[in-house]
This record gives structure tokens, sequence and C-alpha cells, in this order.
């Protein structure tokens, strides 16, 4: 049983994209987590939304834990997960993909590991390599086939949020080397590893981010871009199940 799975963030909540779904519950020993179960041509993938199915958990707050320990539990083999980020990057714009490879930590107080020394004992992972390389070769091709607009690669600048970032600190993670801002990709993708889930970064670029943008930030600006973005990421995902 080597399902795929698909984390949805920010706009991505409907299942819908699955033949015969259906709703289970999954106890872990972080939390219990509802997942769907399905079917698209004949690849079992397994659906669920980051920040539960209306959206009532900010990104600080989401259980990456259990999401990730359900989903091994489950028989994810391998995590497509969406996330709508801002850009620092001139190059990275409103309507892009991004398949991220690397990212920058700026989280604080997330639980980041399963192992807390005692029983599971003490791991220091390896993440030379953070984002599964095979994945995103999928994802890759599957945006060349549909003709949409993709990078193979960015930098991921995780923040704490739920507030978006002051135009300085934008400047500050531009000078190291990000290319893309958001709230949610650590310790998720951390946590894959630790799992042994390959895990790929489906990153959509909803904004320019604080200070670059000539306006102020909404919520709903992001929102809306994910709506009308839906579709695409959709055939995207879809596309790339079954390569
Ligand atoms: N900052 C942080 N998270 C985000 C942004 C942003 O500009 N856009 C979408 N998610």
């Amino acid at each position: 049983m080597a399902a795929i799975a698909i984390i949805g963030g920010t706009g991505v909540y409907d299942p819908e994209l699955l033949e015969q779904p259906t709703e289970e519950t999954v106890r872990t020993a972080y939390g219990d987590v509802k997942i769907t179960r399905g079917f698209y041509r004949d690849r079992e993938v397994i659906f669920l939304p980051r920040h539960g199915a209306a959206h009532t958990v900010p990104p600080h707050l989401v259980n990456y834990r259990a999401n990730i320990m359900a989903l091994k539990q489950a028989g994810a083999r391998s995590i497509l997960a969406t996330a709508a980020v801002g850009s620092l990057n001139p190059e990275m714009r409103p309507g892009q993909f991004v398949f991220v490879d690397q990212f920058l930590d700026f989280t604080k107080g997330r639980k980041q590991t399963f192992f807390e020394g005692g029983p599971e004992g003490v791991v220091h992972i390896d993440v030379t390599e953070p984002y599964c390389p095979r994945l995103r070769k999928i994802l890759v091709q599957a945006a060349r086939g549909l003709g949409l607009p993709a990078h193979d690669g960015g930098i991921y600048v995780c923040t704490e949020g739920p507030r978006f970032e002051t135009p300085a600190e934008i400047k500050m993670f531009r000078e190291l080397g990000g290319d893309l801002v958001g709230m949610t990709g650590v310790p998720e993708v951390v946590l894959a590893r630790e799992a042994e889930i390959c895990y790929a970064a489906v990153a959509m670029v909803t904004n320019f981010a604080a200070g670059i943008a000539a306006y102020r930030l909404s919520h709903q600006e992001v929102v809306e871009m994910m709506k009308v973005q839906g579709e695409n990421i959709r055939r995207l995902l879809l596309e790339a199940v079954t390569l």
C-alpha cells in the first residue's frame, strides 16, 4: 500500500479531486487526524487539509507531528504539500509555482522532532537535501507538460506567523538568500524526513512580500490568488500523482 499524500495548504481544502473518497480518523501518539482516502486513475491518494477542513487552525498551531505521523500510519510513502507563499525574488512572480529545494527556519517554539529522548532516543537527521529530488523532478515534468509557469528550486524562509513580515525582515531574508516566505513549511518537511517519507513542496506565489509589494498585505489577497489558481494547482497535483 504505497499511497501518495497531498497536504493541502491555504486555499486547497477540497478532497473532491479524489474518486471514491472515504473519510477516516487516524489516531496517533500526537493526536487524532482526519484524512480522506481515495483514488485518482488507480493511484491511491490520501488528502489532508493542513489548516483543517474549514481553515480553522493557524500556522503556528498546526499539529505538524500528528499530521505527518497520521500520513505515515495511513501508508503514505510520499507527500506533495501545497503552500501559499510571498515572493522575495523578482523572478518568482505571483501566479507561478516554485518547487522548493532548501529552507531557512525562522520559526519559534514549534515541536521540530519525533525524537525527544527517552524511548524514542536522540536522532540527528541529515537535511542536506531536505526536499525529495525525485518528487521535484516529477513536479517539474508535470508543470512543463501542462504548460504551467514553474521554477525548479527556491529557498523557502519559514516564519512563525501568524502575522506577515515587516519590510525590514523581508530585506534581511533576501540578503540571506531567501526566495520565498511562508509560515508552514517547517517543521513539516523535517518531520517527513524523520518519518522517511519523500516530501516535496508545491509553493504557489500569491504576492510579493511586505515592502516589495507597494501595498499592505492581507490574507484575503492570498486566498483570492489561491482561488484563481485553484484549477492549475489541482491539475498539477493530479498530473504529478500519476507520473
Ligand atoms: N508572508 C508569509 N506567508 C505568506 C505570504 C507572505 O507574504 N504570502 C502567502 N503566505
